[in-house]
């Protein structure tokens, strides 16, 4: 197997980044985190190595730029994918790619593929085993595995040498592993038709439990969206367990910092869009911010409301599983929607269900249901009313004029927002005078 060699200091990145590389491009990954060791490999492997990907730039050293002249020097010329920006005699290069973000593994590998002329039938005809290994600790990033798992039983005398170590539904817990990685057990065996499979489960766990505090801002915007997808799946699937529950309050708690450290709408947009990021996580984020910004124009707002609606942004629309269902906010685009009868139903009670997933909630903000419940502006959770009630909670009058704002917002992209027909719009669908103070203080957003 040829090799792989990643320069990459985040060892978080470094475990997912190899991961992907030998499963999708067939190479052996070989890292480093800094200058030094990745000349050291590169003058010594260098017949060995098909492809070197590194970030630009480590700690203020310039580790592309610097590799490329070695490589010069020395003769040697190794196809480079670097992940960050470029000067311009490297963007010259043709042996040399850039892109500005890893975490985005469809776009790295399809990348390395790019740069290292390794062809798409290439990779789909690889010579791969029929029982395909992963070394075993990977498996510690996920509760139970989506298809059979297997290991290689060297004393067996069946004729089966590789014996089943996780099924689908199992609990893979720290105590099983450490077992078994005792008895010897360093690389699991995933049957070659199941190896994508399983490899983008291990993956997305691996991009939600990173720490976004150590990623750039448009680290943060791909990995994010991966871990609201990721969680929002899982509560599907499970309803709340422990795992979903910690889950969720991590992905809480990074939308929450990311939200407070744009100091405009337009910056959030910007990223957003230049990330490509998708509806659903566009949804998140822009209602977040526009959320949080009414409540410091309401002056019956307490610190608890906050937290109440940050929760309830993340989770309001936990259960609709498409961007076409969640686009749906009135009572017009829902007769109109062109939907199964099934996706309908889910739709129509999405608010009342999700209200309730947030009521079980362990911990979850007093009377965060209620709002959930009420946020298309049906008062027990069911479709969504043209008349709203009387009723309906002043927090829950925020909400949905946020949530029409937000929607505005995000459809006019990275086009201009005509403030005037956002507005006429907004007085259109919310006549009454209870509203006309929230629409006023959308007026102040810094756009
Ligand atoms: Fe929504
Ligand atoms: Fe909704």
């Amino acid at each position: 197997m040829a090799n792989i060699l990643l320069v990459e200091n985040n060892k978080e990145l470094e475990n997912l980044y190899n991961l992907n590389f030998r499963v999708y491009l067939g190479l052996d990954p070989v890292s480093t985190s800094g200058l030094d060791s990745a000349v050291d490999q590169i003058l010594k492997e260098n017949q060995k190595i098909k492809l070197i990907v590194t970030k630009a730039e480590i700690e203020g050293q310039q580790i592309a730029q610097t590799l490329h002249e070695k490589m010069k020097n020395e003769n040697l010329k190794i196809p480079l994918l670097v992940i960050g920006k470029i000067g311009e005699e490297l963007e010259s290069d043709s042996s040399t790619l850039s892109m500005s973000v890893g975490v985005d593994l469809k776009t790295l590998i399809r990348n390395c593929a790019q740069v290292a002329n390794i062809t798409a039938a290439e990779m789909v005809g690889l010579d791969v085993p029929n029982y395909f290994p992963i070394p075993s600790h990977y498996l510690r990033k996920i509760k139970s595995p989506i298809c059979r798992t297997f290991f290689l039983d060297p004393d067996s005398s069946s004729e089966e040498e590789y014996q089943t170590l996780f099924s689908p539904g199992d609990e893979i817990t720290e105590e099983k592993l450490k077992n078994y990685i005792s008895m010897g057990v360093q690389e699991v065996f995933i049957q070659k038709n199941d190896r994508l499979k399983l490899v983008n489960q291990i993956s997305n766990e691996m991009i939600s439990e990173l720490s976004f505090d150590k990623l750039n801002d448009n680290e943060r915007t791909v990995a994010g969206e991966v871990q609201v997808n990721t969680v929002h799946d899982k509560f599907r699937e499970m309803g709340i367990t422990k795992e979903t529950v910690n889950a969720a309050k991590k992905a809480m708690r990074d939308i929450a910092k990311d939200v407070k450290k744009n100091k405009t709408l337009k910056s959030m947009l910007k990223n957003l869009l230049s990330n490509k990021a998708s509806y659903l996580y566009k949804h998140i984020q822009v209602l977040s911010y526009v959320s949080l910004h009414l409540i410091k124009h309401a002056d019956w707002a307490k610190k608890e409301h906050e937290e109440k609606l940050m929760f309830t942004c993340f989770f309001h629309d936990i259960l609709l599983k498409t961007d076409e269902q969640a686009k749906i906010c009135t009572k017009d685009e829902f007769d109109k929607a062109d939907l199964t009868y099934e996706a309908k139903e889910t739709l129509k009670h999405h608010a009342l269900r999700a209200s309730e997933l947030a009521r079980v909630f362990p911990k979850s903000p007093a009377g965060v249901d209620l709002l959930i419940r009420q946020h298309h502006g049906a008062l027990n959770g069911v479709g969504f009313p043209d008349n709203f009630s009387p009723n309906l909670s002043p927090l829950s009058l925020n909400f949905m004029v946020a949530e029409a704002y937000t929607d505005k917002v995000i459809e006019a992209g990275d086009g201009k927002i005509h403030k005037q027909l956002i507005f006429s719009y907004l007085n259109r669908r919310f006549p009454t005078n209870r509203f006309k103070k929230i629409i006023d203080a959308l007026d102040k957003i810094i756009l």
